[in-house]
């Protein structure tokens, strides 16, 4: 039911702070959000891979209420795959949610759609959550495709996954244009998306799962825009990139609630 789904703000570091920075980072958010934040907003952070065993050890050692998350992962358990992380290895270090197919992976790094499929299907797998990002570019905005590319990546992606796993899924979606740009999607517009998301999920999986589901809005989050965007009947929570560096800043997002009531 609306209303009942648990908001999740989450850090998307992407290739920032070493492991070093990392720790100054977890430690100095711990401290600035209060247990009325953890008690209402679940919050996470998804470090670069080189920083993931330190942030858990600090989280776990100081028994801070922040969410260990990854960014990325390959969906093969081992193997001859130079470079790459698999989900098992995260699952090892307690990370719980797992950001798959974000735009820079599909844009920069060629992710298809089945890639995608693969990896959500190995992370449900290995006991942790995808945040599974769908999005459109600026042209197919332009073209009026938003509606069509999400519908698409959101049942090419999660073809194959039953209800239950459904329903504990985190949809994050992130208009392209939107992404370090400044450039945010209006309330109403990303509003609008994530009803289509929301839709989708119906469809295939039924109300109740889509009413479970958790969809995030991502794309030049800032404190001043969070408030509104959270008020969203279809957004549950954030994934913020840029603004997630500092810890001041994504304390004063996360905070969005006690503007909101
Ligand atoms: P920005 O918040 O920097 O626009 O990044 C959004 C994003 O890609 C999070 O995954």
């Amino acid at each position: 039911m609306p209303g009942t789904r648990r908001p999740l703000v989450s850090g998307n570091w992407k290739m920032h702070h070493n492991h070093f920075e990392a720790i100054q980072m977890v430690q100095k958010l711990a401290y600035i959000l209060n247990p009325a934040d953890h008690d209402v907003v679940d919050v996470s952070v998804h470090p670069p891979f080189t920083d993931i065993r330190s942030v858990q050890t600090v989280i776990e050692s100081d028994e801070m209420r922040l969410v260990l998350g990854a960014q990325h992962c390959h969906f093969e358990e081992r193997g001859a795959f130079t470079g790459e992380v698999s989900p098992g290895m995260l699952a090892k270090l307690n990370v719980a949610l797992v950001i798959v197919g974000h735009s820079e992976r599909r844009e920069v790094f060629g992710e298809t759609d089945d890639d995608v499929r693969l990896k959500a299907a190995a992370v449900l797998a290995n006991g942790m959550t995808p945040i599974f990002c769908c999005g459109e570019t600026r042209e197919e905005r332009e073209a009026g495709g938003t509606d069509a590319k999400v519908t698409g990546q959101v049942k090419a992606g999660l073809a194959g996954l039953s209800q239950d796993q459904m329903a504990g899924l985190v949809i994050a979606y992130e208009p392209i244009w939107a992404i370090g740009t400044g450039l945010t999607a209006t309330p109403e517009d990303a509003q609008a998306a994530c009803r289509v998301v929301r839709g989708v999920v119906a469809e295939g999986w039924g109300q109740s799962t889509a009413d479970s589901v958790r969809i995030q809005y991502g794309g030049s989050v800032k404190p001043v825009n969070a408030p509104d965007l959270m008020m969203q009947p279809d957004i549950d929570g954030l994934l913020v990139g840029g603004a997630s560096l500092d810890p001041d800043e994504f304390a004063r997002i996360v905070a969005y609630h006690r503007l909101i009531g």
